[in-house]
């Protein structure tokens, strides 16, 4: 760790002692820095320590620490400390350094911790009479306001009626999996392979699913009118942009013909549109917009532009379902808290929000580039993938010989973390041979490196 060196300053006032000693501190790691004596991504001293050395308070030491965080040269890490802003230079071994791409959070090193737990002081002043009683199970009123506002930048046209608060919108998924529908019908059409915790809400209930295969090409349109006229499908749950675990996004053209036969054959879409806020497409429409009476459901998360802890989610609902779906709501835990709630309409109202999703949007899309110039670059013939560009998630399809949980396993020893993608399918559509890679929590620095493993251990593995 950095032990900063503290000069003793003589002849000075006290408040000019303390003005000199926060910026000592600051100009001490300015210079640091530039001499190359603390590195990128090393962990600076606690606050504690820092004040002893220096024989200042806390607060000294807090505020050059702010000071420095709102130069973007450093950044915290909440119950672990301050840290310099920057991958490592790893000169001395790179192969040693651990790479995971199976890690499926959002990029660490750009959520706004600081600016939500501004919002959550906020929160509890602003909210503290509703904290002591229970609250309305579709969410808060001013919130679902503020959420009918920002579905509009995302061509989401729906009252704040319409609009239900969830915790995490895997369960607005759990809740529409279990509830009966107005067309009556019970089997469910799901993309193979999908989001693992939908297989996980369909098989715990014992439901009937049928799968529709999802390449880099996006879905056979005629199997799936096949489907819908074949089976009596309640809805087809899809994952409309940046799907999970293939990356692929539809076309325009693609989802209003997709809304088209749901309309034809009386099925409704779940439209799960997680991480609607990051596409850069400026023309691309989720499917809801094709279809705002309804017939598409529409589900989002803040899980991957926020924080996945905060469990915050949301879903449109057609009319015909708000009742059913406030009782089952009311049933799994009463209503999503107040506090998170609070602080994400304060997040959304302050303007926050859209600035911080321009940012991320730049940086994932540029994490998408160096993944798919990577792929092209590293991996072998004998595999195909999807989704490099995404900025999320993609996959590789092996040889059908080749096992996944092989390649997990041995890149593991390379210090490379994948994820194998085979609970992500029915068990009547499985394939062993898929892995998935997210790139969200790898550094910019080290997805090349990554892949070069990756192919490398691919190739060792065919032969
Ligand atoms: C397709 C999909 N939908 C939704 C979510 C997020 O769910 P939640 O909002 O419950 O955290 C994920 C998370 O990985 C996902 O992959």
């Amino acid at each position: 760790m950095l032990k900063l060196s503290s000069v003793p300053i003589q002849n000075k006032g006290v408040k000019e002692i303390l003005e000199t000693k926060y910026q000592e501190i600051i100009n001490q790691i300015h210079v640091q820095i530039a001499d190359g004596r603390l590195q990128p991504g090393e962990k600076l001293p606690s606050i504690r320590s820092l004040s002893e050395d220096y024989g200042c308070s806390i607060n000294t030491i807090v505020k050059a620490y702010s000071e420095l965080e709102k130069e973007h040269k450093i950044y915290s890490v909440p119950k672990s400390g301050y840290y310099l802003v920057g991958s490592r230079h790893f000169e001395h071994d790179p192969s040693q350094e651990m790479i995971d791409f199976s890690s499926a959070g959002p990029d660490k090193w750009n959520m706004p911790y600081r600016d939500y737990q501004h919002c959550m002081n906020q929160a509890i002043e602003l909210y503290k009479e509703e904290m002591f009683q229970y609250s309305e199970p579709l969410g808060l009123s001013t919130l679902r306001f503020q959420l009918s506002k920002q579905l509009q930048e995302l061509q989401v046209f729906a009252p704040a009626e319409r609009i239900c608060v969830v915790s995490g919108s895997q369960q607005a998924l759990d809740i529409l999996v279990a509830l009966p529908f107005p067309n009556g019908k019970e089997e469910i059409c799901i993309e193979q392979p999908t989001h693992f915790s939908m297989i996980e809400s369909i098989s715990s209930r014992a439901l009937n699913a049928i799968g529709i295969e999802v390449t880099s090409d996006g879905i056979d349109l005629n199997n799936l009118e096949k489907i819908f006229k074949e089976r009596p499908i309640k809805f087809f749950y899809t994952v409309s942009r940046f799907q999970n675990p293939t990356g692929y996004s539809y076309t325009n053209k693609e989802k209003k013909k997709i809304v088209e036969l749901a309309k034809k054959y009386n099925v409704y879409i779940i439209e799960d549109d997680y991480m609607g806020d990051l596409d850069t497409r400026k023309k691309s429409d989720p499917m809801f917009a094709y279809d705002p009476s309804g017939r598409v459901i529409y589900t989002k998360s803040f899980s991957k532009v926020l924080l996945p802890g905060l469990r915050l989610g949301e879903a449109v609902l057609p009319d015909s379902l708000i009742d059913s779906f406030t009782k089952a709501k009311f049933a799994a835990d009463v209503h999503t808290p107040v506090l998170t709630q609070g602080a994400l309409e304060i997040y959304l109202q302050s303007g926050m929000y859209g600035a911080h999703i321009q940012g991320l949007r730049k940086i994932y899309k540029k994490k998408g580039e160096i993944l798919k110039q990577a792929f092209y670059t590293y991996l072998p013939d004998e595999v195909t993938f999807t989704g490099a560009e995404s900025g999320f998630y993609s996959t590789i399809q092996l040889p059908s010989h080749m096992k996944a949980s092989h390649l997990v396993h041995s890149l593991k020893k390379k210090n490379v973390l994948v994820q194998d993608a085979t609970g992500m399918y029915l068990p009547q559509y499985k394939k062993e041979n898929v892995i998935r890679l997210s790139v969200s929590q790898v550094e910019d620095t080290k997805i090349a490196e990554g892949v070069r493993r990756l192919g490398e251990e691919v190739v060792a593995l065919l032969r």
